[in-house]
């Protein structure tokens, strides 16, 4: 069969990114920009200041990623672009520079779901996943979990109510005040007291597949509330909170998101037997400890696990050139009239 390279640009939230995807080579290059530098003060990302980023730098992404994988436009046979869901003054950018290119060089487009992207981001480093498996997702935008049967086809079997997983640990982190985002740190910090369970925070209900994590940050301000070290009216963090009591936290937070994704798996696996392999994806899935943990529970239901390498796990173009590739394949084009959200 012929090659197919598929050019993939994403902009849903911080990052600007590009990457070609070749039907036989696999992933042939994969740039990112994230203004996540810009926004560090803040806490958080500033949707005004993430898209002015987006305009500045999606040209420069986009060329980069075609000399890198040492192609130019006249080769790229599909333009697969992040079209939802996302910061939609962010999406724009990628959406309109997208439609562009495909009317100047009338290019077929695809808009992809940036969630499904994100579900089938392990194909990036392993084209030999079985079907039918599940996929966790967690960032810090969204936590669900997904009964995937085939390429594009999957349903949604689990997602969170209020806060995503990596969310959890961006809060409890701005409230211990460690920097943004909070995973990588949380996971240093765990590590440092030997992943141990200090505080026993609530786990929730393990017998729904649906996530809450909204109650977990205010278990941990309730129980600094408890012990004097949280004042709930001026919202101040007592300088007791030393390095030492951060550090317990912290580990505690992870054990506990842990057993709530360990909990989450099992009764999945219960529902779901036909399952042959579970992925762990998403920014949350950068974390070893995590990682390790999920794995364990594969090996126990004897089914495969899958988790690709951090590049492909926090927001990238790759998984979404990934997603262009197949749908084209299945015939799935979208047209100029594309819109973001829709
Ligand atoms: O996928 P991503 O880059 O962006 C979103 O789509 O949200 O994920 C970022 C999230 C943040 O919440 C960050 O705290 C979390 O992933 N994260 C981690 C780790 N590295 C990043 N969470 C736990 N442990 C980590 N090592
Ligand atoms: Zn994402």
């Amino acid at each position: 069969m012929a090659e197919r390279l598929v050019l993939g640009i994403e902009s849903s939230c911080d990052e600007t990114a590009a990457a070609v995807y070749s039907s036989t080579r696999g992933i042939l290059s994969n740039e990112l920009f994230s203004s996540m530098e810009f926004q560090e003060k803040y806490g958080g990302v500033v949707p005004e200041i993430a898209s002015r980023s987006h305009i500045e730098k999606i040209n420069h992404i986009v060329t980069h990623s075609l000399e890198k994988a040492e192609v130019v436009l006249d080769n790229i046979k599909v333009i697969a672009v992040t079209n939802k869901p996302g910061l939609p003054g962010s999406l724009l950018i990628g959406v309109c520079f997208a439609k562009g290119i495909a009317a100047a060089k009338n290019i077929p487009i695809i808009g992809v779901n940036h969630l499904e992207g994100h579900a089938f981001s392990a194909f990036l480093e392993n084209n030999q996943i079985p079907f039918p498996h599940l996929c966790l997702t967690a960032s810090g935008g969204h936590t669900a979990l997904y009964f995937i049967k085939d390429f594009g086809n999957y349903e949604v079997i689990g997602q969170t109510t209020d806060d995503a997983a990596g969310e959890a640990f961006d809060k409890v982190a701005k409230l211990l005040q460690l920097p943004y985002p909070g995973g990588p740190i949380i996971e240093r910090l765990a590590q440092e007291q030997q992943f141990q369970d200090f505080f026993k925070y609530p786990r929730g209900n393990p017998a729904t597949l649906n996530f809450s994590f909204s109650g977990l940050k205010t278990a941990v301000v309730y129980d600094l509330v408890r012990r004097s070290l949280f004042d709930m009216k001026t919202k101040i963090l007592s300088p007791d909170v030393d390095h030492e009591i951060k550090s317990k936290i912290a580990s505690s937070l992870l054990v506990c998101v842990r057993d709530i994704f360990v909990r989450k798996i099992n009764t999945a696996l219960k529902e779901y037997s036909s399952v042959k392999a579970i992925s762990f994806v998403g920014g949350v899935a950068c974390n070893k400890y995590l990682k390790q943990a999920l794995r364990t529970v594969a090996d126990h239901n004897q089914v495969q696990f899958f988790s690709p390498p951090s590049q492909f796990c926090t927001d990238n173009a790759a998984m979404i050139a990934l997603v262009g590739n197949y749908k084209a394949e299945q015939g799935l084009f979208s047209d100029l009239s594309l819109d973001i959200l829709s």
